[in-house]
């Protein structure tokens, strides 16, 4: 890895992902402190294929650079060297979920329908401006509710895995996300996202996949067959109506699922503004990520209890 690229100097290494890294960087020119991505096009493909990997990673990467939303991280530049691509992005604050699918890590579940409904806005934006991201996955989403900020990442890469996929035969990145017609190799379309965004909120909220198999044929043959489990039973005490959106969502036919973002959006936060505030815990907990930062809140709705899942309550409760 080189220490610098066009003009910006490498710092530490943020984290790594299947076909490249993600570095801290800062701008030689200016000082500004941002986050590059890099991709190794050059050890994926070959030939002709590197060429149009090339001409595909530049055209994703300027549809995703168009994508100006608060709840999508801003792209700000791109560009490739011939083997090496890279994607200079905002730096971004927080962690991404994947930190919370772990039992012991499960936030409150009023904290998964406020990020919930910031994903579903995001996908929203870009699904009505035409880029459909293909790869919604825990680790797409960044959280940091010191800021009370959501921002989904990646916009555009997943076409460049889906590409390197095809060439390889092989599945990389995490099929575990994907939606019957994606792994199917079908065409998609925004409601393939909200499927995607489905398992990750199931996930959110129970520390449990609704699909696994030994295999890839298996997990195929789940996710294509086997109705999706239904998350009250991870985790008695959800509100039926966040359970009923999951299972919309988990639909195996697109048309079944949610039309689009926002009028998942919507539901998100209607089931949001009906939970019944608790004796333990006053007032709406309904925007927890506002309420860490110091917007609506009520005495006894502390930010860590909100955000930390430092749970209380059935709901936020998990068996075992
Ligand atoms: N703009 C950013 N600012 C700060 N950290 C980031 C930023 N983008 C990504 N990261 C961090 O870097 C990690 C690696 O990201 P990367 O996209 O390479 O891998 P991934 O999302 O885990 O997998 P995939 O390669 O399939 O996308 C992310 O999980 C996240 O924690
Ligand atoms: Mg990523």
């Amino acid at each position: 890895m080189p220490d610098r690229i066009g003009p910006y100097v490498l710092d530490a290494e943020l984290g790594r992902g299947t076909m490249g890294r993600v570095h801290r960087a800062h701008d030689s020119r200016n000082g500004r402190v941002v986050a590059i991505k890099t991709l190794s096009l050059g050890s994926e493909f070959e030939g002709y294929a590197l060429d149009e990997a090339r001409t595909r990673f530049q055209r994703e990467a300027q549809a995703a650079s168009r994508l100006r939303h608060p709840d999508i991280v801003d792209v700000l530049d791109s560009g490739d060297n011939g083997s090496l691509a890279w994607l200079v992005m905002e730096l971004l604050t927080g962690q991404d979920l994947s930190h919370h699918t772990r039992p012991a890590a499960l936030l409150p579940v009023s904290s998964v329908l406020a990020i919930g409904a910031r994903v579903a806005d995001a996908l929203a934006h870009a699904h009505d401006h035409g880029v459909v991201h293909r790869d919604i996955k825990p680790a797409n989403v960044m959280i940091d509710p010191d800021r009370d900020q959501v921002k989904v990442t990646d916009f555009g890469v997943a076409r460049l895995l889906d590409a390197s996929r095809t060439r390889t035969g092989l599945v990389l990145g995490s099929p575990t996300y994907m939606s019957p017609e994606q792994l199917a190799g079908r065409s998609i379309d925004g409601r393939s996202d909200l499927y995607s965004l489905g398992v990750v909120l199931f996930q959110l909220l129970t520390a449990r996949l609704p699909f696994s198999g030994a295999t890839m044929t298996e997990l195929m043959a789940a996710v294509a067959q086997q109705p999706a489990p239904d998350a009250r039973l991870l985790r008695p005490g959800l509100p039926d109506a966040l359970a009923d959106v999951v299972s919309i969502l988990l639909e195996k036919r697109p048309e079944l699922r949610y039309a689009d973002g926002h009028s998942l959006a919507g539901d998100l936060r209607l089931v949001a503004s009906r939970m019944q505030p608790r004796p333990d815990r006053e007032a709406s907990t309904a925007t927890p990520l506002t309420a860490r930062s110091g917007g609506r809140q009520g005495p006894k709705a502390s930010p860590d209890n909100d955000i930390d899942g430092n749970a209380t309550g059935n709901a936020d409760a998990l068996p075992g």
